[in-house]
C-alpha cells in the first residue's frame, strides 16, 4: 500500500480527483468503481469542475457504485442512486445507462447481487475502485466479521455504521439496516484501489488497516494484499501512523 498524507481534506479530494482524472485521460473508456458518503464529495466537486473546464470527458466511461440501501427505491431522497445523481452523474457527461448501482428494492436480492458481479465482469472489470472507510474499518459496507465475503451480497449494517450514517437521515430509526454491497472479492479484483480517509474519527481504523494483521475484523486490512492500493489521508486521519509508516 502506498500512503500519502496531506494537510487538509480538501487537498485529499483534489489529489484523488487528479488520480481518477488521470485514469480517465489514459483510458477514456475506464470502468470506475465509485463510493458514496461524505469522503468522496470534494473529489466529485473537483471532477465536475474539471469536466466543466473541458478537461475531463466521461462520455465513454462506465461506473459501478459500491452499494445501495435495501428498501430504498432509486428515487428516494436518501438512496445512493439519488446521492450519485445529485453529486456527480447529473453534472458530468456520463451516459445514464453506463452508471450502475445495485437495486436495493429487487424482489430477489441474491439474484440482484449475482447479476451485479456479472455486469462488472462483462464490462471488463473495475479499472479503479474508490473507497471510503468506516470508523470500524468497513469498506463498501463489508462490516467486521468472522470471514471475508467475496461476492456482492446483502449485508447487515453494524450499529456503528447505522449511528454514523444517521446524520444523513432525519432520525436513526430511518436508516436502513441492510444494504446490497460489492464483496471483498469484487473490491480486490479492481486493478487499482484508491482509499481516502479524512478526520480524526478515521484515525484508529486507518492505523489498524495499515499496521495491523489482515483480518476480517478490520475489513480494510485486506488491502495490504492488493498489488496496487493507494491511501490518501489528511493529517487527522493519519494521526495513528508514525512518520515512517505514513511516507
Ligand atoms: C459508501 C460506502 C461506505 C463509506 C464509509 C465511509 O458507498 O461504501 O463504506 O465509504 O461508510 O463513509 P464516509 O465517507 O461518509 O465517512
Amino acid at each position: 500500500m502506498e500512503i500519502r498524507v496531506f494537510d487538509t481534506a480538501e487537498q485529499v479530494g483534489q489529489a484523488a480527483a487528479m488520480l481518477l482524472g488521470a485514469q480517465l485521460l489514459q483510458k477514456p473508456d475506464s470502468v470506475l468503481g465509485l463510493a458514496t458518503g461524505s469522503s468522496p464529495l470534494p473529489i466529485y466537486e473537483a471532477l465536475i469542475e474539471l469536466h466543466q473546464r473541458g478537461v475531463l470527458d466521461f462520455s465513454r466511461a462506465t461506473t459501478f457504485n459500491l452499494d445501495e440501501y435495501v428498501g430504498l427505491p432509486a428515487g428516494h431522497p436518501k438512496s445512493y442512486r439519488r446521492f450519485m445523481e445529485e453529486h456527480l452523474f447529473s453534472q458530468v457527461n456520463l451516459r445514464p445507462e453506463a452508471t450502475h448501482i445495485p437495486n436495493g428494492c429487487a424482489a430477489d436480492l441474491s439474484a440482484e447481487a449475482a447479476a451485479y458481479d456479472a455486469a462488472i465482469q462483462q464490462a471488463g472489470g473495475l479499472d479503479i475502485q474508490l473507497l471510503g472507510i468506516g470508523r470500524n474499518g468497513h469498506i463498501g459496507f463489508n462490516e467486521p466479521g468472522d470471514c471475508f465475503v467475496s461476492g456482492c451480497h446483502v449485508v447487515e449494517l453494524s450499529e456503528s455504521t447505522v449511528t454514523a450514517n444517521a446524520r444523513f437521515f432525519t432520525s436513526p430509526s430511518e436508516v436502513p439496516r441492510r444494504a446490497v454491497s460489492l464483496g471483498i472479492g469484487g473490491i480486490m479484483s479492481a486493478r487499482k484501489i484508491l482509499l481516502i480517509a479524512t478526520g480524526q474519527s478515521k484515525a484508529d481504523a486507518i492505523a489498524q488497516t495499515v499496521l495491523g494483521d489482515i483480518t476480517p475484523r478490520v475489513p480494510a486490512s485486506i488491502l495490504q494484499a492488493h498489488p496496487n492500493a493507494m491511501i490518501l489521508l489528511d493529517r487527522a486521519a493519519a494521526s495513528g501512523l508514525s512518520q515512517k509508516d505514513a511516507f
